[in-house]
C-alpha cells in the first residue's frame, strides 16, 4: 500500500525550499503527501535554530507526536534543518544529539543528505538518487507561480549572534548554469515571480558583481515577469545590483537589507562589517536611482550590553533611515557562536519593551508613508483569496472574497475580487492605506 507522509516546515524561505527538494525524494519513492496527522505513516519536520523559540517549537511538536506515534505500530518520525548536525538513525553508532535527546525521533539527516532519505527509511534507493547532489533534486512546486531559487547555501560571515554558519555550514555557490536552467524551467511551468535565495546573495561567487551579472542573466528569461531576491547584505551590497535594477523593470522595486542594529558600538559587537553612516550612504545610492523603491530591514533588540542609549541610537537610525517595514527579534543566545561568550544581560522584559517602542515607531513611520499611496494604483500579484459567503444557501452566488498579493514594492495589498484571479497580476487602485496593509479597488 502507497505510504502517506505529512512535512511540518518552521523558518525560513530556505526551508520552504528545500522542503519542496525533499517532497520531490518522497514522491519518486511513490509516498504520497497528506495534511491529516492521523492518516499519515511518517512526518518529517524542517528544522530552524536561528533563535531558541525555533527550537523550542520543534521540541514541542516531537512531544505531541509521542501519542500519534504510539496509536499506530510502524509510524515514522524523522527530523532535517538547520537543528541537525549529523545524519544518523536510531540504528547508527554515532548519533546526532537530538536522537539520543529526543524519545521519539527514528532518524535525522543534514538537508544536504537528502538523497539518502530512501535509505534511513529502509527502502532501496532508486536510481534516479544515485548522486549525493542535493540540487539535482528536481523540486516539486509547492506553489509554481511563486517560485524560490537558492543560489547558495550556508554562510561565511559568522555574525556574532548567528548560528547560521554552524548548521548551513560555509559558503557554497551553485553554479550560473544550474541555476538559468532551474529559473528557464519555472518560468516554462507557470512561474510568473522568481525570487534568488542566499543569506548573502551579494556574495555569490564571492565575487564583486557576478551577483548582478546572474540577475542580467535570469530577468532575460522569456516570460519572466518579476524577479526578487534576499538577503543582501550590507557590506557586500554595491552599485552594481542597484544599476542593474534601475535597468530591469522585471527586477522587483524592493531591496531588504538587514541592518540588524543602528549604534555603531553594536553593529561591531556583531560584526556585520559596517557602520550606520555606511548603510545609510548605501540607501542614499539607492534611492538616488530607485525613488519609487521600498526598503525593509531585519533588526535585533537587547543584544548583549545594550545600553538605553545604544537604543535609542537605533530608533533614531530608524527615523532616518525611514524604513517602510521591517522584521524585529529579540536577541536569542545562540549556542557555540561569539556572542553567546557574553552575557545575555538584557532582561527579557526590557527586550519585550524595546521591541514595542520599535514596533510603534515602525508602525508610525508606516502610515505616514503609506498614506501616500493614496489614489495610487499598483500592480499586485494575488497571492491568496479569503472568501466568506453572504448567503450559506447560495454558496456560489453569493461568495465575496478578500484577496491579498504583493505589489512590486512588497507592500501588502489587500481588496474585493474573484478568486480566479489568485496566481495573477492586477492593478488595484489603493483607497485606505493602512500601517502594515494597504486597502483597495479593482482598477
Ligand atoms: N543572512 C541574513 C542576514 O544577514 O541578515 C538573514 C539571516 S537570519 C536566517 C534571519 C534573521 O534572524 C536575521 O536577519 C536576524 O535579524 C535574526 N537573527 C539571527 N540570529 C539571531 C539571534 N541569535 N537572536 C535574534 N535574532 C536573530
Ligand atoms: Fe547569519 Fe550574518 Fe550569515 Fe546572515 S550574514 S546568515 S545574520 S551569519
Ligand atoms: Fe533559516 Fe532558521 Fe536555518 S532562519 S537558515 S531555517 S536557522
Amino acid at each position: 500500500m502507497m505510504k502517506k507522509y505529512c512535512v511540518k516546515i518552521f523558518g525560513c524561505q530556505m526551508n520552504y525550499a528545500d522542503a519542496e527538494r525533499v517532497v520531490s525524494v518522497l514522491k519518486s519513492m511513490g509516498w504520497q503527501h497528506v495534511e491529516n496527522l492521523d492518516k499519515a505513516d511518517a512526518v518529517f519536520l524542517l528544522t530552524c535554530s536561528v533563535r531558541k523559540k525555533a527550537e523550542d517549537k520543534a521540541f514541542g511538536l516531537l512531544h505531541n507526536l509521542k501519542k500519534w506515534k504510539a496509536k499506530k505500530s510502524g509510524r515514522k518520525v524523522g527530523l532535517t534543518g538547520c537543528m541537525v548536525r549529523e545524519t544518523s538513525s536510531q540504528a547508527s553508532v554515532k548519533k546526532d544529539a537530538l536522537l539520543r535527546k529526543s524519545g521519539v525521533l527514528d532518524f535525522v539527516w543534514r538537508i544536504e543528505d537528502s538523497t539518502e532519505l530512501p535509505k534511513l527509511l529502509d527502502f532501496s534507493i532508486p536510481t534516479i538518487f544515485q548522486t549525493r547532489d542535493f540540487f539535482s533534486i528536481k523540486p516539486m512546486r509547492q506553489n509554481p507561480t511563486q517560485v524560490f531559487v537558492p543560489i547558495m547555501t550556508g554562510c561565511n560571515n559568522f555574525c556574532s549572534y548567528c548560528i547560521v554558519p554552524y548548521t548551513r555550514g560555509r559558503e557554497i555557490s551553485r553554479s550560473e548554469k544550474e541555476i538559468l536552467a532551474e529559473c528557464k524551467e519555472a518560468v516554462e511551468n507557470g512561474a510568473i515571480e522568481i525570487t534568488l535565495l542566499g543569506q548573502n546573495v551579494n556574495s555569490y561567487q564571492k565575487t564583486r558583481g557576478a551577483f548582478a551579472k546572474l540577475l542580467a542573466k535570469v530577468t532575460r528569461i522569456p516570460n519572466l515577469k518579476r524577479l526578487r531576491f534576499v538577503s543582501s547584505h550590507p557590506k557586500d551590497f554595491d552599485e552594481s545590483v542597484i544599476d542593474m535594477m534601475a535597468e530591469h523593470t522585471n527586477i522587483e522595486r524592493h531591496l531588504h537589507l538587514p541592518a540588524q542594529h543602528g549604534d555603531d558600538e553594536i553593529l561591531q559587537k556583531m560584526n556585520r562589517g559596517y557602520t550606520t553612516a555606511d548603510y545609510l550612504k548605501l540607501l542614499e545610492k539607492f534611492r538616488k536611482k530607485l525613488p519609487e523603491a521600498s526598503i525593509t530591514t531585519d533588526l535585533i533588540v537587547g543584544f548583549p550590553g545594550e545600553s538605553e542609549k545604544n537604543f535609542k541610537n537605533l530608533l533614531n537610525f530608524y527615523r532616518t533611515a525611514d524604513f517602510d517595514f521591517a522584521f524585529f527579534s529579540k536577541y536569542s543566545s545562540r549556542p557555540n557562536t561569539t556572542a553567546a561568550k557574553l552575557p545575555d544581560d538584557v532582561d527579557s522584559k526590557l527586550k519585550t519593551k524595546r521591541w514595542h517602542r520599535l514596533n510603534k515607531l515602525m508602525l508610525a513611520t508606516a502610515a505616514k508613508k503609506n498614506a501616500k499611496l493614496k489614489n495610487k494604483t499598483l500592480e499586485v500579484l494575488v497571492e491568496k483569496a479569503n472568501c466568506h459567503s453572504l448567503e450559506k444557501r447560495d454558496l456560489e452566488k453569493d461568495k465575496r472574497c478578500i484577496l491579498e498579493g504583493r505589489s512590486s514594492e512588497f507592500f501588502l495589498v489587500k481588496f474585493e475580487g474573484n478568486e480566479n484571479l489568485v496566481g495573477k497580476i492586477v492593478n488595484v487602485k489603493i483607497t485606505q492605506p493602512r500601517e502594515v496593509e494597504l486597502w483597495g479597488e479593482i482598477n
